[in-house]
């Protein structure tokens, strides 16, 4: 079968990137330009600023690509962009770029869900084995997701309120620690002893998950020992945090895949970069004997090469848009099912 390469595009939130992917998965190469120095200072991403900063990005980030590449826009197949989810300013610049490269170029122009981005992410490591349980964990999505073939997502339990990236982001936030606060709660947790007694967040035998709950109890405990005049243990409190947050997620995910019967399992998305999170599921991948993937860390968190990853299986699958193809700051992976 002809190699089929993909021009990979991803803007969703703040990070523009672009990636040739040969295959769905082989990385010729990838450009990443991360803005996170410019919304640290806000405690957050601040969308305007960001669909500003995608603006002035874009093109020098693809002439690096081409550059780095070796490759020129005509030896493309197809076109694979993030539509959506994620902030409409951010997404329009990678939806726009996409669609002016496709009609110069008379390329095809393939839309791919990010979190669909996410979970092919894997795919770079080890080809995708069905059936398989996909544990979601991002900065916009905590979700399980079941395939039992490419391209096809049945959600079976999702949060109900907070991602989980979105809790280590805010508690971090209510602890005085840096955006983004997952990489930073991983990091303190390490150090730190489980001595804060926080709930343990939807602890049922459903598949959903909550956060508020837990960011509110620390909300409320660092209010308490502020007004008693006490200094909170801040590693202490990241290691409490994560320790709850952990067991759920690992339960949950033993649970699916003992209830789906599958001998595979893989992890998406920002959060699936936590240490502690990853060590977790490998002794459960051990104690169960399945086999588990987690993408290499570069390709945890927002890259376009997990979006060429996604994107080649999109295109086997016959989704191709036209120019009128327009960014969805929400949409539903799971109306994808073949
Ligand atoms: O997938 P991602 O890059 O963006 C979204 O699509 O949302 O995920 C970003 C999220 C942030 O909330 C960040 O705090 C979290 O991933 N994150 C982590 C770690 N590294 C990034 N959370 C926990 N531990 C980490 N090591
Ligand atoms: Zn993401």
């Amino acid at each position: 079968m002809k190699d089929l390469y993909c021009l990979a595009i991803e803007s969703s939130c703040d990070e523009t990137s672009m990636s040739i992917i040969k295959n769905g998965s082989v990385e010729i190469s990838t450009v990443v330009v991360t803005q996170i120095d410019i919304h640290k200072k806000f405690g957050g991403v601040v969308p305007e600023v960001a669909s500003r900063s995608h603006i002035e990005s874009i093109t020098i980030v693809l002439d690096e690509l081409l550059k780095r590449s070796g490759m020129k826009l005509d030896a493309i197949d197809f076109i694979g962009v993030t539509y959506g989810p994620g902030l409409i300013g951010s997404l329009l610049v990678g939806v726009e770029c996409a669609k002016t490269i496709s009609l110069v170029t008379g390329k095809p122009l393939v839309p791919v869900h990010h979190i669909a981005g996410h979970i092919y992410a894997n795919n770079l490591k080890r080809r995708l084995e069905f059936p398989l349980i996909a544990l979601v964990v991002s900065g916009g999505h905590t979700d399980l997701v079941y395939m039992d073939q490419d391209y096809s997502f049945q959600r079976i339990g999702s949060t109900l309120d907070d991602a989980v990236g979105e809790a280590y982001d805010k508690v971090a936030k209510i602890l005085g620690l840096e955006y983004p606060g997952g990489p930073v709660i991983d990091r303190l947790a390490k150090v730190g002893n489980d001595t804060y007694e926080l709930p343990y967040p939807l602890d049922d035998k459903s598949y959903n998950f909550s956060f508020s709950g837990i960011k509110s109890a620390v909300v409320n405990l660092v209010h308490n020992e502020k007004q008693r005049g006490n200094t909170i243990r801040v590693e202490d409190m990241c290691t409490s945090f994560q320790e709850r947050i952990i067991h759920v997620i690992v339960k949950k995910t033993r649970q699916a895949i003992l209830e789906y019967g599958v001998k595979y399992f893989v992890v998406a998305g920002g959060v699936a970069a936590n240490s502690a999170l990853r060590d977790s599921l490998n002794e459960m991948a051990l104690e169960l004997g399945v086999q588990f993937c987690v993408p290499d860390l570069k390709f945890c968190t927002d890259n376009a090469a997990m979006i060429g990853a996604a994107g080649y299986y999109a295109y086997q699958s016959g989704i191709v848009s036209d120019l009128t193809l327009n960014a969805k700051a929400i949409d539903s992976l799971y109306e994808y099912t073949k």
